[in-house]
Formats: C-alpha cells, sequence, structure tokens
C-alpha cells in the first residue's frame, strides 16, 4: 500500500504576533478531525538540544557570539533534525511548524548580512507545502506580553527583519494572515489555508527549499 505523504506547513512572522498559538490551535483542530498530524508543533529554534541551548543563552543576552556563527547554529538546529522531520511526513504525518528557515533568513540577514549567504546554508531542507505569514501591525505585536525580553524584541530590529520576510514571499506557497482579529478569526483563516493546501498534495513529493 503506498502511505500518503503528510503536509509541511509553516508559521512564520515577526516575534508575538500570534503564530505559536495559531500553530498550536492547528495542530488539535487537524487532531480534532482525526489527521495524521504531531502531537504538538515543531519549533525552531528547539532549544532543548546542545545546540538549542547555545542559541537560547544568546537570545537571553547571556552570551554574546559573532553573527554568522550563530546563523549557523539556527541552521544547524535545523539539519539535526531533518532525517526525522523527512521520516515523519514520508510516513504520513503533517508537521505543522513554529518558525523555519525564513526566519533564519530573516533575523540574519537583518543586520546586514548577505541575503544569499544566508539562504545557501538552509538550501536543500524540506519545503514546505504552505508559509502562513502571520502579519500584525508592528505595534501590537510590541504590546503584547513580554515582548522586549530577548534579544531581538525591539522595534528596530522588527523592522528590518520585516523588510527581508517581505523579499522571501514567493507565490507558490505564500500565504499573508491578517493576525489582528481575534484568536478564533485568525484561526479560521489559517485552517482555511490548511485544508486547501493539505487536500492538493497528495500526489506532490516533498520538495527542497531554494534549490
Ligand atoms: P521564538 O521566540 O519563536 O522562540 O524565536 C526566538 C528568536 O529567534 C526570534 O526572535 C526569532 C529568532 N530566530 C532567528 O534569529 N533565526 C532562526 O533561524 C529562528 C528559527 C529564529
Amino acid at each position: 500500500m503506498i502511505t500518503r505523504r503528510g503536509g509541511l506547513i509553516v508559521l512564520e512572522g515577526l516575534d508575538h504576533s500570534g503564530k505559536t498559538t495559531q500553530a498550536k490551535l492547528l495542530v488539535s483542530a487537524l487532531a480534532k478531525r482525526g489527521a495524521n498530524v504531531v502531537p504538538e508543533p515543531w519549533r525552531f529554534p528547539d532549544r532543548t538540544t546542545q545546540i538549542g541551548k547555545m542559541i537560547s543563552s544568546y537570545l537571553t543576552n547571556d552570551a554574546d557570539m559573532d553573527d554568522r556563527a550563530l546563523h549557523l547554529l539556527f541552521s544547524a538546529n535545523r539539519w539535526e533534525k531533518v532525517d526525522r522531520l523527512r521520516q515523519l511526513i514520508d510516513r504520513g504525518t503533517t508537521v505543522i511548524m513554529d518558525r523555519y528557515a525564513y526566519s533564519g533568513v530573516s533575523y540574519t540577514a537583518a543586520k546586514g548580512i548577505d541575503l544569499s549567504w544566508c539562504k545557501l546554508c538552509d538550501r536543500g531542507l524540506p519545503a514546505p507545502d504552505a508559509v502562513l505569514f502571520v502579519s500584525l501591525p508592528l505595534k501590537l505585536a510590541a504590546s503584547r506580553g513580554t515582548f522586549g525580553s530577548e534579544k531581538y524584541e525591539t522595534i528596530g530590529m522588527q523592522e528590518q527583519v520585516l523588510k527581508v520576510f517581505e523579499k522571501l514571499s514567493t507565490p507558490e506557497n505564500w500565504y499573508q494572515i491578517d493576525g489582528s482579529g481575534d484568536v478564533d478569526e485568525v484561526h479560521e483563516k489559517c485552517i482555511k489555508v490548511v485544508d486547501d493546501v493539505l487536500g492538493k498534495i497528495s500526489d506532490q513529493p516533498l520538495g527542497e527549499l531554494w534549490q
């Protein structure tokens, strides 16, 4: 019997845009319908690995690091999980992911580092079937929760990051989601896109990023 592959759905956006909440809601909605989906969204950076711990100490201002070295760590943090990711998708499990290589490129390039160098490190990773970019006026994001507690959570940095995200959007798989409504409204927009995308991937092989 041929198993239909799972989907790879990525949520991206600026800090405090609501991605994490929406990623969790997507997993619950799909699971409730009996879909084959991971029990929790995958999240990058994955701060539980050795590499993730180094990244985390940078983000919480406990350690400083060269920008390119840090970028390589963020990328390595994805590559160290790629076998498991491919395995899940090949076996028919849909993976919902909270941040991926688009954050990787946008946050580093926002510091003035060459965009193509940034992209090269993640080239060949599984390409998402959809990127849901949750957008929110910056002032609103900055008024949420603990904004300001980590390294990149400043208005100036977020403005630069947004400019790079905009350069990465491609018509094939990029969906702009207005994140300014209430949580349920935003969820409705996300699940609609996910349903459409998952309905179409049946025979398409998983692509590779930035080849
Ligand atoms: P988080 O708040 O979603 O855990 O992400 C932590 C920060 O790390 C956030 O400001 C975005 C940034 N980031 C990068 O700079 N590069 C990356 O590759 C990823 C995944 C996140």
